[in-house]
């Protein structure tokens, strides 16, 4: 008997300037991820995989996946560039839409995954406290025309990594006491956007989307368990806090008070947090941290190899853990934990909208043998299975990637998707879709409604 709900969403993920390309199509502005520095050696990413002009196979493929669900982000610099809403891109998003629910895939859509409107971002971007209205119109516009239509919605993707790695991934580059001040802005325009989203009365659930990663003591000593909780809590509890409760995360709040990094909070602000709170949590999940009292060491900082915060932790590397050809740590039970560490601190149903693995794939004779990234969704299904026994409520599964697209930083080299795209960092190619090995595998999962 499967463990998984019969009307579990078993999905698969993307976002819009890492698939779509079309970056300047039909009234659409640049934003900032067009116009970011791109790694030496490459060309043009801003063409990503022109999902924006290929939707329609995209989505065919999509079906013959057998996906229940698909997580994508709307870009808002498609559908408001400079603040004027673009018919044209509302037309887009509303083609993808629809032709999703006529293929009964399921539309989750995220609005704002690092791709902030380049206009925006020369007036200040989240530093200026302005942003939280033309947040607030921007969404209120994806409301108006997509809210009766898509019943999951995210406000912002991987807020914490924005605040904490945002130089790799191309969106802030400032003191953290700046960066602390963008992520209250942030906290409080997802906050009016969700409170807008219930006055509407629309069909669906609003909520967050943080990188979640359960963070493990390095020792039994008593000092590295205080760092794990520090880290947790700076890094996991201060955005799933905010959004649930409507606070700040007492432990998060002293820290950033030692580093003189606390944000600037109005009474409107505080009334803004506690009435918007989230009606459940989506988080992406790929790796857990480990943590040791801090010591003066450098680290490579992004999304998951951490960091360290003088006085209160240091991230360091988990012998027990086997990494990733691109340097993540692989732990599968891990994603248990974190899902249920998530679940009994807040009670709300779970949705993963992101999980998977980077590498390298080659195509031979039109095939890609990604048995690699096969091992990987096994063995996060399996842990996700056993959570779901230990109670933990969780409403789908949307793996990175759906498709072939652009990494953060690491060009399309690594890749994630179950359906491979012909393309390379120098060139574009024929931009071919193929379907990998771990295509026919999780077709067969979904088709099972889980592993058998
Ligand atoms: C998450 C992001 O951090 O991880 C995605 O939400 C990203 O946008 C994914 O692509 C994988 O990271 P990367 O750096 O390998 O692309």
């Amino acid at each position: 008997m499967s463990k998984f709900p019969k009307d579990f969403l078993w999905g698969a993920s993307t976002s819009a300037y890492q698939v779509e390309g079309g970056w300047n199509a039909d009234g659409k502005e640049p934003s900032v991820q067009d116009v970011k520095e791109i790694p030496e050696g490459t060309t043009d990413f801003k063409d990503a995989v022109d999902h924006y002009h290929r939707y329609e196979e995209d989505v065919k493929l999509f079906k013959e996946l057998g996906m229940k669900a698909y997580r994508f982000s709307i870009s808002w610099s498609r559908v408001v560039p400079n603040g004027q809403v673009n018919p044209e891109g509302i037309a887009f998003y509303q083609k993808l839409i629809a032709l999703l629910l006529e293929n009964e895939i399921q539309p989750i859509v995220t609005v704002f995954h690092f791709d902030l409107p380049v206009s925006i971002a020369e007036k200040g971007g989240w530093e200026n406290r302005e942003t939280i209205q033309a947040f607030a119109d921007y969404c209120q516009v994806l409301f108006d025309h997509f809210g009766q239509d898509v019943p999951l919605w995210q406000t912002i993707n991987e807020q914490n990594v924005m605040a904490l790695a945002g130089s790799v991934i191309g969106t802030s580059q400032k003191s953290m006491k700046e960066k602390f001040q963008e992520n209250h802005h942030m906290l409080v325009a997802q906050a009016l956007v969700t409170k807008r989203y219930h006055e509407g009365n629309y069909p669906g659930k609003i909520g967050p989307a943080p990188n979640i990663a359960s963070v493990y003591p390095a020792s039994d000593k008593p000092e590295d368990q205080m760092a794990a909780l520090y880290m947790s809590a700076l890094r996991n509890w201060l955005f799933l806090d905010a959004a649930v409760y409507g606070k700040y995360n007492h432990n998060a709040w002293h820290l950033l008070e030692k580093i003189g990094a606390v944000p600037e909070i109005t009474d409107e602000d505080q009334d803004i947090l506690s009435s918007g709170t989230c009606d459940y949590i989506a988080f992406n999940y790929y790796n857990t941290m480990t943590v040791s009292n801090y010591y003066e060491k450098e680290v490579k900082i992004d999304q998951q190899s951490g960091f360290g915060i003088p006085g209160f932790f240091q991230v360091v590397e988990n012998k027990h853990l086997p990494m990733t050809e691109f340097g993540w740590p692989i732990d599968p039970e891990g994603f248990r934990f974190t899902l249920n560490e998530i679940y009994s601190r807040y009670r709300l149903p779970v949705l993963i909208t992101e999980n998977g693995i980077g590498g390298k794939d080659n195509l031979e004779d039109g095939k890609i043998h990604d048995e690699y990234r096969i091992d990987y969704l096994k063995q996060h299904i399996e842990q996700m299975a056993l959570a779901i026994e230990d109670g933990v409520e969780v409403l789908g599964y949307c793996p990175w990637s759906a498709i072939d697209l652009i990494s953060t930083h690491e060009g399309i080299t690594k890749r994630y998707g179950f359906i491979y795209v012909n393309r390379n960092e120098e060139d574009l190619l024929d931009l071919k879709r193929y379907k990998k090995d771990s295509f026919y595998w999780y077709q067969k999962v979904i088709q099972q409604n889980g592993l058998e």
